[in-house]
């Protein structure tokens, strides 16, 4: 039975035993830690998708030295571990933490929530350590001196947006919805890479063991959505309905901020050129329809954008 045939059968609380029950079997933190020295290197292969560049049809990029262009991809696959990091530690992780801690919503399943969510919590820890190992390793590999960024826009925001929040009910929703938003549209971004065969092979293989989890965390979040959803009032249901669509805005972001430390620490040339000409470069437009299947889900429309 595929998992969203689960989410979409049976009430919330048989759904989230039934995604326990499958957690079990298919959790990566099951099956103990990925071997990193079993999967060969592959120096001419790049460590990251090319298409996935913000700058990758920019015409000093395409002109560039090709060892200048293969430490780029290298430190883009930094700079993805890196947000995937803050992405786990910052915007998942407390929205479970919340519904471990105090679990909420009407009917039976507060055992099953707290239950699904201790799983989804113990994944995301793995996930990081995934993250850090396979970034280093790549370090490593290449010889390159590690960059440090920590300003990343989505984190940014979303402390913007929890700041204007008048209640702690408030700001539990806004994690939440911050978080379904999240865990909905992580697949997609996770599937470009794990997809790819011409990407360095441990690249792929963790980005694909990451996918295998979130493909069972996008339903997780799902049914944990329509038990919450239920106990909401309209104003409350309205408000996640807009915090939703602009966290994947939010997602979609070409990070420019990291693209130019990262063109900055290895002395990239003409990198004032590419990095102004990127700013008038749309962003990726690739979870809209995820996140429009969850809300048609829980009956609700995305709203009109709120600012904070
Ligand atoms: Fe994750
Ligand atoms: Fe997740």
């Amino acid at each position: 039975m595929l998992i969203d045939d689960i989410v979409e059968s049976g009430h919330v609380k048989e759904t989230l035993k039934k995604l326990s029950l499958l957690w079990r079997d298919r959790a990566m933190v099951n099956k103990g830690p990925l071997d990193y020295n079993s999967i060969a290197f592959s120096p001419e292969k790049p460590d990251f998708a090319e298409s996935l560049l913000p700058f990758r049809s920019h015409p000093r990029w395409l002109s560039a030295r090709p060892d200048l262009k293969s430490a780029v991809l290298s430190y883009a696959w930094a700079i993805y571990n890196l947000k995937t990091v803050y992405v786990e530690c910052d915007i998942v992780t407390p929205a479970c933490e919340d519904l471990i801690k105090c679990p909420v919503g009407n009917g039976q399943a507060r055992y099953e929530l707290q239950q699904v969510m201790g799983e989804a919590l113990l994944d995301e820890a793995l996930h990081t350590k995934m993250s850090i190992s396979a970034c280093n390793y790549i370090y490593l590999q290449r010889n390159l001196r590690p960059v440090d960024y920590m300003d990343f826009n989505l984190v940014t925001w979303r402390s913007r947006l929890l700041s204007h929040c008048g209640s702690e009910w408030e700001r539990r929703l806004t994690r939440f919805a911050m978080a379904c938003a999240s865990e909905t549209l992580i697949t997609d971004y996770l599937r470009t890479l794990s997809d790819d065969t011409l990407i360095q092979p441990m690249c792929r293989e963790v980005t694909r063991a990451h996918a295998i989890d979130e493909w069972g965390h996008s339903s997780v979040f799902s049914a944990a959505a329509e038990h919450i959803i239920g106990s909401l009032s309209q104003s409350e249901r309205a408000y996640f309905a807009r915090v939703v669509p602009q966290t994947v805005d939010m997602f979609a972001d070409n990070e420019m901020g990291a693209w130019s430390a990262v063109l900055t620490h290895i002395d990239f040339p003409n990198r004032e050129e590419i990095i102004q000409d990127s700013h008038k470069i749309g962003q990726v437009k690739v979870y809209q329809d995820s996140v429009a299947t969850l809300l048609n889900r829980l009956g609700l429309q995305a709203s009109p954008y709120w600012t904070a």
